[in-house]
């Protein structure tokens, strides 16, 4: 099982790979099945004779060669947002947490500035941003965002994975982070999340034809923080610790569509699960809730992640079932994430 999940991520890290060697417009769509150069890894010619450097063959043959090559070692190493790579094979470590949620921001260790890149644009917070009902301008914005964001990455200042927008449905301002969120409306909050996400991800010419797993990303978006998140600390309850207990009439008018919109419509590349529990299951490790409904009913093209280690906050904080720390890691592998934080990955071998 890990190993399907393993090639999923292996999967999209060719695909960012293939993003970041080829030029920006004007793709013939010949070359969606294809790089269109040698990727970089495969310059040693002690691999280049692998399947998964062959150029003509079809990603996901290409994908399922790369994981066939890796020990189970050399797989589980890759599962956190710190991926170590794997130098036998040509594979770079690679830091997937970058963030951008109004504006390229080192909030995330993959992205930083100095001397050559010292600033990015930072826009108005999105609630700001949500409060002129322009769906063009989001769409703008998330635009220029993603240009600044290759254009650093490009100076190596910055990764290709952008886990943001923040589309949580504020129901309680107590919660202190709605600025950073879309608002109380979860029509609107959808809107938003599908606009900025497609001014993130989209190259044009690109946007809905053809195979949608086979798409070329601009940069990579993340729709978080899934689902009933808006609680940090309050009255003795943290984030970790946060059972929220909500019906399934409110999960299915409120707390899921947003989500819903920005993978079926917005074409999401990566979903984010959040710390909580929803109804006494830790969300990170629901099958129902990640694999069935992201992957399953709404068709995801992307990888699932968990929140900075909730697969340890799992197991830390709320004690879930009583696992062991390998039980947990597998219990959150099988529910249908790609990608974990860092402190249990070592427990994944
Ligand atoms: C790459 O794959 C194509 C299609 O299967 C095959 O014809 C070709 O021989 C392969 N190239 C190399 C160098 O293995
Ligand atoms: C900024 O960081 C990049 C990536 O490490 C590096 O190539 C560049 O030389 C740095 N610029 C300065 C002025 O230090
Ligand atoms: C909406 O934003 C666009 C920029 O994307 C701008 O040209 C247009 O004037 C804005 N519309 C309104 C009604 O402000």
């Amino acid at each position: 099982m890990a190993v399907l999940r393993v090639a999923a991520v292996v999967f999209f890290t060719l695909l960012t790979l293939s993003a970041a060697v080829r030029p920006l417009s004007k793709r013939s769509p010949s070359l969606q099945h294809s790089f269109s150069q040698v990727p970089p890894v495969c310059s040693n010619v002690d691999i280049s004779g692998l399947q998964f450097c062959n150029t003509s063959l079809p990603y996901d043959v290409r994908a399922k060669d790369l994981v066939d090559s890796m020990t189970l070692e050399e797989k589980a190493h890759q599962l956190g947002n710190k991926a170590t790579g794997v130098p036998r094979l040509g594979i770079p470590p690679y830091q997937w947490w970058s963030e951008a949620l109004h504006g390229v921001s080192t909030s995330g260790p993959g992205t930083f500035f100095n001397g050559t890149v010292p600033a990015a644009t930072s826009f108005p917070t999105p609630l700001s941003l949500t409060a002129s009902f322009n769906e063009s301008l989001w769409r703008t914005l998330g635009q220029v965002t993603s240009t600044e964001a290759r254009a650093m990455h490009n100076e190596g200042q910055a990764g290709l994975t952008f886990w943001s927008p923040n589309i949580n449905v504020v129901r309680d301002p107590r919660w202190g982070r709605a600025m950073e969120t879309p608002g109380e409306d979860t029509f609107v909050i959808g809107r938003y999340a599908v606009n900025y996400v497609r001014g993130l991800q989209d190259v044009e010419g690109h946007e809905y034809s053809g195979d949608l797993n086979y798409r070329p990303l601009k940069v990579s978006a993340c729709c978080k923080h899934y689902a009933a998140y808006d609680l940090e600390n309050w009255e003795g309850v943290d984030r970790f610790h946060f059972d929220a207990k909500v019906t399934a009439q409110d999960m299915i008018e409120t707390f899921l569509p947003p989500f819903e919109t920005c993978v079926k419509e917005g074409d999401v590349s990566s979903v984010m699960c959040s710390f909580n529990q929803i109804n006494g299951i830790p969300i990170c490790a629901d099958t129902r809730l990640l694999s069935d409904t992201i992957k399953g009913d709404w068709n995801l093209h992307g990888y699932i992640v968990s929140d900075c280690d909730s697969a340890e906050v799992i197991h830390d904080a709320q004690k879930w079932l009583g696992d062991t720390q390998e039980e947990t890691v597998a219990r959150v592998l099988r529910a249908g994430k790609a990608l974990l934080s860092q402190t249990l990955v070592a427990f994944a071998v």
